[in-house]
């Protein structure tokens, strides 16, 4: 383990660390916002939601292109590609994508977010494709929120686990499952008392804030995001459970870029950018937790082990000062805002 001692420390240097979940977009989109995730991991997962989304084995491949070619020049980042589950997704694509060194099938209950809509109606229409899974070690990362307009949107993720993670995991045992973005006290309990093959990955937005963070001096936005931030007590519980050392959860940003013009909008899109400052994000939660010798696991080897893959060589280093974000930063046509735009960071990635 390299030097990641407690505060108060002039600095902090880790094994390279990877982003386990990311939204890159594509074309102008991506273009714009790669640099900012290629500067701070090596390796990232990209989610396949995009228009039309990456249902198919030959789509990731081609997106999976882009991504490179769009990389800054020298850049040796690594975007590890996913699959979007639909009702129709077949056994041998499974197989096809596995052999094509896809890591990972993402599960979006249709409706649940952004680009959803061909997401699964009904998890039981997806069984054998589930067990084609099991069988071939291709992990399920799930989008743990129900989408019955009846259960209200604070409880959608404890919902989620006893309607459907539950009854799926006594289903198919061997299944690896990662429940993406955990935003709940119930969510966090869950997957700590569970078996070794379910792990959670945890934003920076959701270890920083609670809900109040949404409606603090008006509505704003940029602090907007599914699944949505929830109360001091989740806040909380996700903060034990990223600083407590247990490889059950690993650090996936979930920075999911919007132009400026969508998110401040009368039905503004959801999803906080936080690539830009990602590391410094979470330097800062585990810093308030007194935990920072616990951010290297998190950041740069419980994603890898629990994939099964390498863990990173070389580190990257952070400083103890302050800089304040951009107000904005350029996205094709449009303008983008990173979570604390124009504030102060008490950390720094250096170059
Ligand atoms: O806030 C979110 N934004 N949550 C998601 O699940 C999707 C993401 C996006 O793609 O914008
Ligand atoms: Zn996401």
């Amino acid at each position: 383990m390299s030097a990641a001692t407690s505060s108060p420390t002039p600095g902090l240097t880790l094994t390279r660390p990877d982003d386990w979940h990311l939204h890159l977009r594509d074309s102008a989109a991506l273009a714009a916002v790669i640099g900012h995730t290629a500067r701070q991991f090596a390796r990232a997962i990209v989610m396949p939601n995009l228009k039309p989304p990456i249902t198919t084995t030959a789509l990731a491949r081609a997106y999976r292109e882009r991504i490179l070619a769009a990389r800054p020049a020298g850049s040796d980042f690594e975007p590890l590609m996913t699959l979007y589950l639909t009702d129709n997704t077949s056994a041998d694509e499974i197989h096809r994508a596995r052999e094509a060194g896809v890591v990972a099938v993402k599960y979006y209950p249709a409706g649940a977010t952004t680009n959803s809509d061909a997401g699964v109606t009904d998890l039981a229409k997806t069984h054998k494709v589930l067990e084609a899974m099991q069988r071939e070690g291709l992990p399920l990362l799930v989008h743990g929120e129900v989408t019955d307009a009846e259960v209200d949107l604070f409880d959608r993720e404890a919902v989620f686990i006893d309607r459907q993670l539950i009854p799926l995991r006594r289903d198919l045992p061997e299944l690896k499952i990662v429940f993406e973005h955990i935003t709940t006290r119930e969510g966090a309990q869950y997957v700590l008392a569970a078996d070794a093959r379910i792990a959670a990955t945890v934003t920076p937005q959701h270890l920083l804030y609670n809900r109040n963070a949404i409606f603090t001096g008006g509505l704003r936005p940029h602090f907007y995001c599914l699944p949505v931030l929830k109360a001091e007590v989740h806040r909380q519980a996700l903060v034990t459970a990223a600083t407590s050392g247990s490889p059950k959860f690993f650090l996936g940003t979930d920075s999911a870029p919007h132009a400026v013009h969508l998110k401040e909008h009368a039905s503004g899109h959801a999803g906080c950018y936080t690539a830009f400052s990602a590391l410094e994000l979470y330097a800062e939660a585990f810093e308030a937790a007194g935990a920072l010798d616990k951010l290297e696991g998190f950041a740069s080897f419980h994603g890898a082990d629990f994939y099964g893959l390498p863990r990173n060589t070389g580190t990257v280093s952070l400083r103890r000062e302050a800089w304040t974000l951009p107000e904005s930063l350029p996205f094709g046509d449009a303008a983008l805002k990173p979570l604390r735009a124009g504030e102060t960071l008490a950390w720094r990635l250096l170059d």
